[in-house]
Formats: C-alpha cells, sequence, structure tokens
C-alpha cells in the first residue's frame, strides 16, 4: 500500500479505536430529532460505531440549486460524535434532486432505445453530463469544506453504488465523450475502422463524427464497438467517483475514500476502480432462494478482499432479514445474519454494515428490513443484532489480518464482456456460472482462493485457474505461459484465449503463447445441444462422469490426453489434456465436467501443485484462517461435528475445545490455539 492511503486507512482504524465497523446506513433527514436521539441511545446499546450518513439526502442538502443547508446535517454529525459514533460521510450523490432534472433535462440518462429516463426513482444521470458532475463537485465540496474537521468524520462514502440502475447512456453527450475516449485509444479513424473491422458488412467509417454508441439497430452490433462502449462506460462512471474523490481529497486529504461495490457486478471494471480508491468496500445480497447462496457470497467475498491486493474491506452493505426489491423475499432465518456477516470477517472484512439502520414508514424501501424494525427493538432482528455487535467486539483483535491463498482464479472484465457479447456458439456459457463452477471445489475443501487479473504478476500463486479467459491479449498469454515455464500450474477451461483486446480471434483461435503451453491445436468448437450431456471417460475406457454445455474438436501436439469424450460425434477425442513442464504443468478442459468430476480435477490438480485445505470438515462447512484466527462456519442446517485437531479456545465466548467442536445449525466459532 502507498503510505498516503496507509495513512488515510490509519484515520478510520484510529475513529474506529482498531474494532471491526459495525453499523449501517443511517438516514436523519428522514426522521425527527427525538427520533435521533432514539437511535444513538439504541446504536450504543447495539455497539454500533460507525454509521453511512445519508446516501441519498441531495435534495435535502440542497434544497434550491447552489443553496445548501447543511445544518441539519452538521446537527445529525454532532449527534453522533456525543455519542461516540463515527461517521462514514456520503457524499449524498447518487439521486439527483427534482431541480436538476428541471433546469438541466440532458442530464437524464438515454437508454440504447433512445428512451430518456425520467425524474421520480433515483439514479437518474447520465454519467458525461457536464451538469450533473459540476454539481456532485460542489455538493461534495460544501460537504468536505464543511464537515472536512468534524470529530464524527472517519471516511467518505462517495455517490453509491455506482452503476446500480442505469450502467451505461447512449444520449448525444455521451456520443461525443466516446468518440474523444476512441480518439485517445485509436488516434486516428483509421486505427479506429482497423480495430473494429469495419470492412465487414460495410460499417467503415469516414470521420470520428460518424461514429455513435452501440444504439438499437437493425441485427447484430459490432462486437468490438460494443466492448469499447462497455470499457468506456465504466470509464464514464469511474470519472464521476474521479471527480468527486479529488474534490473532498483536496479538502481533507487525510480522510480515507470508498465507494460501495455489488458484488460480480459485470458493468464496472472493479480492477481499475479499487485502485482509485482507499479502501474497498461492497454491497451483498445472496439470493436467499438460489442454489447453496452463501457459496456465491463468499466468492465475492474473496473477489472484494482481492481488488486491493489482500487488504482489509468493508462489508458495507446487507440486509439483516428481508429484501424488497425480489419478486419473492423472505426474511433471514434466525442465525444467518450473524452466520453470512462472519463469513466476511473470515474472508477479510474488517467492517460489517447494513442497509440499514431504521426501517422507512415511506417510500419504495418501507418493506426492507432493517437493523431497528418497524417492530422497534422488542425485536427478534434487533435482538439478533445486538448479539452481532457483541461478536465483533470479540473479534477486534483480528482487524488488519491477512487471508492467505496459494490458489487463484483469474477474472478480467474485459473477458466477461467479450464472453457475452451476442453472435457466439452459444449463449449459455455465462461468465458467473462459469466462475461459480470452478471455485466451488475449492470452497467444499476450504482450500482459500484470491482472484487476479490475467495480467497479474501470478508467481505467488501455487495454482491458477482460468475460467473462459474469452478475452486475453499476447502479453497476458505470454505471461501465463512464463508462469507455467517458471513451475506454476495452470488450469483453462474451453472457450478460452480466443480473441484479443480488439475482439479479433488470435491465430489458429487460441492465442499461440497459450497453444504452446498447452501444448493444443483447436479444430472446432461443438457446443452441446441444450439439454444434453457426453460421458467422459479416462484413458482405460472406464467411465468418469460427464461433460456439459460444451465440447470440441482439439488435437494435442505436445501433452497427453487424460479424459476422453466417451460417445458421440467426438468419440475417442481429448477432453481434458495436461502437459508437464518439470515443475509446471497446464490442463486445458474442453468440456464443464460435472460438479463431482470438476471437485475430483480441481481436488488432483491442487494436490499435484502442493496445496494444502484449511481443515477437513463436514459437507456445507466451511473452514477459514484469518491471521491466527480459524473460522468454522456451519451452513447447514444440522448440527455438526468438526475435528480441528487441537487444543483451541473461542475468541467469540472463551469456551475451549480438546480438538472437537460442535456447532449448531448456522452456528460459527472462531479459534485460536
Ligand atoms: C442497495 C442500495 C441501498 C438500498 C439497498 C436495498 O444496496 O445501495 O440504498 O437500496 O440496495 O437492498
Ligand atoms: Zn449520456
Amino acid at each position: 500500500m502507498p503510505d498516503a492511503v496507509t495513512d488515510r486507512v490509519g484515520h478510520l482504524n484510529n475513529r474506529l479505536g482498531g474494532r471491526i465497523a459495525f453499523g449501517g446506513d443511517w438516514s436523519p433527514e428522514q426522521w425527527s430529532r427525538e427520533v435521533w436521539d432514539e437511535d444513538v441511545r439504541l446504536m450504543r446499546e447495539a455497539g454500533v460505531n460507525l454509521v453511512t450518513v445519508s446516501p441519498f439526502g441531495w435534495s435535502a442538502l440542497e434544497p434550491q440549486p447552489g443553496v445548501f443547508a447543511l445544518d441539519w446535517l452538521g446537527d445529525a454529525l454532532d449527534t453522533l460524535s456525543d455519542a461516540g459514533i463515527s461517521a462514514c460521510l456520503a457524499t449524498a450523490t447518487a439521486s439527483p434532486p427534482a431541480w436538476l432534472a428541471r433546469t438541466h433535462p440532458e442530464s437524464l440518462p438515454v437508454t440504447a432505445d433512445g428512451v430518456r429516463l425520467s425524474p421520480g426513482s433515483r439514479q437518474h444521470y447520465c454519467p458525461n453530463s457536464v451538469a450533473y458532475r459540476a454539481a456532485t463537485v460542489a455538493l461534495a465540496g460544501a460537504l468536505a469544506q464543511r464537515f472536512g474537521d468534524h470529530p464524527a468524520l472517519a471516511i467518505w462514502h462517495i455517490n453509491n453504488e455506482y452503476g446500480a440502475h442505469v450502467d451505461a447512456c447512449y444520449c448525444d453527450v455521451c456520443a461525443d465523450a466516446f468518440r474523444v475516449w476512441l480518439t485517445s485509444r485509436y488516434v486516428d479513424i483509421t486505427g479506429l475502422n482497423a480495430a473494429w473491422g469495419t470492412t465487414f458488412w460495410s460499417q467503415r467509417y469516414g470521420a470520428f463524427e460518424e461514429v455513435v454508441p452501440p444504439r438499437r439497430a437493425p441485427y447484430i452490433g459490432n462486437p468490438a464497438q460494443q466492448l469499447d462502449f462497455r470499457r468506456f462506460s465504466s470509464d464514464s462512471l469511474l470519472a464521476c467517483f474521479a471527480a468527486e474523490r479529488n474534490e473532498v481529497r483536496r479538502v481533507t486529504p487525510d480522510i480515507p475514500v470508498t465507494t460501495n461495490f455489488m458484488g460480480l457486478f459485470k458493468p464496472l471494471d472493479y480492477w481499475a476502480w479499487a485502485d482509485e480508491e482507499d479502501i474497498v468496500s461492497d454491497d451483498a445480497y445472496p439470493d436467499l432462494d438460489a442454489l447453496d447462496p452463501h457459496i456465491g457470497a463468499a466468492l465475492a467475498n474473496d473477489l472484494m478482499r482481492s481488488l486491493r491486493g489482500g487488504q482489509p474491506w468493508m462489508l458495507m452493505e446487507q440486509a439483516p432479514s428481508a429484501i424488497n426489491w425480489r419478486p419473492n423475499n423472505p426474511p433471514k432465518p434466525p442465525g444467518l445474519m450473524r452466520l453470512w456477516s462472519l463469513m466476511a470477517v473470515a474472508r477479510g472484512a474488517d467492517a460489517v454494515m447494513f442497509f440499514q439502520w431504521r426501517a422507512s414508514q415511506r417510500g419504495a424501501e418501507k418493506f426492507h428490513s432493517a437493523m431497528v424494525p418497524h417492530a422497534g427493538p422488542d425485536s427478534r432482528i434487533f435482538r439478533e443484532v445486538k448479539a452481532l455487535g457483541h461478536d465483533l467486539e470479540r473479534l477486534s483483535g483480528l482487524t488488519g489480518e491477512q487471508v492467505p491463498a496459494d490458489v487463484c482464479i483469474l477474472l478480467s472484465w474485459d473477458a466477461w464482456w467479450g464472453l457475452e457479447l451476442d453472435s457466439h456458439p452459444t449463449d449459455r456459457v455465462r461468465m458467473v456460472d462459469q466462475l461459480l463452477a470452478y471455485y466451488r471445489p475449492f470452497w467444499d475443501a476450504n482450500v482459500p482462493v484470491d482472484l487476479r487479473p490475467p495480467d497479474a504478476d501470478l508467481s505467488a500463486y501455487r495454482l491458477v485457474v482460468a475460467p473462459n479467459l474469452y478475452l486475453v491479449s499476447t502479453a497476458a498469454a505470454e505471461r501465463l505461459e512464463a508462469y507455467v515455464e517458471a513451475g506454476g500450474h495452470l488450469v483453462m477451461s474451453f472457450f478460452s484465449g480466443v480473441v484479443d483486446e480488439q475482439e479479433c480471434i488470435h491465430p489458429g483461435g487460441l492465442a499461440p503463447a497459450l497453444a504452446r503451453t498447452f501444448g493444443i491445436r483447436l479444430e472446432e468448437p461443438w457446443p452441446l445441444h441444450v439439454e444434453d450431456s457426453v460421458p467422459l471417460a479416462d484413458r482405460d475406457g472406464r467411465t468418469m462422469g460427464t461433460g456439459t454445455l460444451w465440447s470440441e474438436s482439439l488435437h494435442v501436439v505436445d501433452a497427453g490426453a487424460v479424459v476422453m469424450f466417451a460417445t458421440g460425434d467426438l468419440t475417442g477425442r481429448p477432453a481434458v489434456t495436461r502437459r508437464a513442464t518439470g515443475p509446471g504443468e497446464a490442463t486445458y478442459l474442453a468440456t464443464r465436467p460435472n460438479p463431482e468430476l470438476m471437485g475430483t480435477f480441481l481436488g488432483d490438480a491442487a494436490v499435484r501443485a502442493g496445496v494444502t485445505p484449511t481443515l477437513t470438515t463436514p459437507d456445507g462447512v466451511e473452514a477459514v484462517r484469518r491471521g491466527s484466527a480459524l473460522f468454522v462456519l456451519n451452513h447447514t442446517q444440522a448440527e455438526v461435528e468438526i475435528d480441528i485437531g487441537a487444543r483451541m479456545t473461542s475468541l467469540l465466548d472463551s469456551t475451549e475445545y480438546d480438538g472437537v467442536v460442535r456447532l449448531a445449525p448456522r452456528g460459527v466459532q472462531v479459534l485460536r490455539a
């Protein structure tokens, strides 16, 4: 970490006295002063030490253009600091007031179909609107000037969930900004024509003025244009963030800055974003109706820890119980809020926070749960909140601790955007689904995993897994080759290394450095019929399991075929190949093995790479080591017994265990030798 970042993060930690941050979104503008007083009394009772103040307060803070009304916020911050509670102070710019739409209708975003969105909900802004950007910088500046020295101010919360609801705008202002972005990327129109392959379908441009965003068109849009527009849209929102960040940093250079991410969120390249902030923070709303939602949540937690190279991150928002925005919103049953909160701490979070502190009586989110529900403090939810505050207090010693990992999964937003373009062999290969298929076996085996971008230095990892690295630059492919040559173990899935940064197919259909690394030649993609799967056999013809989604016709050039397609058009052809390079090894999967077989492949690959699991636990029970603490988390609804193989003491309740820990359904223990 650069020194300045360390110092700013230190400011937050000092404010919190080294404790884990605990709290939620607090919107005092919705409530009377009497309620504020009750709020801080209950916050203290629950052990709350940090609240995100007024993320949607813009129209109350600036009721007319340029006329700021900050006194109420000053009073609210005084109320907090008098009670010893710190503020994660929002710049409140995510939802512009009605006057901005009236005075600057061009600040409203336009969809790909040309529909200009109306005010009346939230997050209705065009990221390239000059008026919107200027107004956000003015508000952020006014808040920083007024509250920069306030004793409650611990960290800035810029905007809220960039890209939620509107992740790209197709208006004329954005079209102009897109042209500027393209000019700096391609210098002249000849460069753009070459990169976009515009000789195809008569798409050649004579001048940048002719180029438009990929608006609704008769048929499939130019893939390179679509890809560049994704990059441009992520950059445009990042420029909004940077403008506000620069303004608060100019006034308050010692206060750390964050903005809340949304887990595996496709529209924003979070690698680029995380570099621009001091601390990563995330909002986690796993779908309670999904299969094993905790595994997807763990993957998102690991991504957040990885985004700034292992630095502790903040769980900025989660629901204490039900949400309001899926079609069906069951509550979190007893124990689940605690379980998922402590899972985040195990995976590197130094903050456990919620949307929101007190349930709103009016508006679109009145059925969203809150730490203080409509029923008030005499409620299951508030009792669980208080108990969680107590748990987190006991874990104070863990802040700053690391979660070391020997395995890394590659994730590139460029590859994700490219993979999910239209006009592909199948639209059934989806990035998150593929990531989860490769992540799950490591979760099951309690093997910690980091995520890294493909051009990172991977030399610290024993095993690198690349699910659908569809787009890869020649330079990144060569780095992966060098990683294997230097003794690294690499597992890569089908439909990887196919195109370069310009969406141009690599020679031979597989980046040459990767063709050398795996010792294979690809001939023809062979996606399976929907609903079909294909049996797989080992070299002796023994059935091993099935492949799904994909198969392909490939040739081994300098590798061994270790698994074969057992029936169908590719019978006897390689499904999994392996090339050993002295200590290194490169394994290629030409299909997606069924989950059990995937577990076997990746488990064996981990053993060959010298990776050892944290602990062996019963199914559905997670073990994670953070610093000197061992977390064991029971995601099942049965009581379980875990062999920890040593004498350990609970950090949560001081119980001593002699080799065996029993956990209740959804139970957690945090242990130390
Ligand atoms: C997001 C937003 C919050 C709130 C919650 C509801 O995370 O940031 O303002 O709308 O969703 O779940
Ligand atoms: Zn726009």
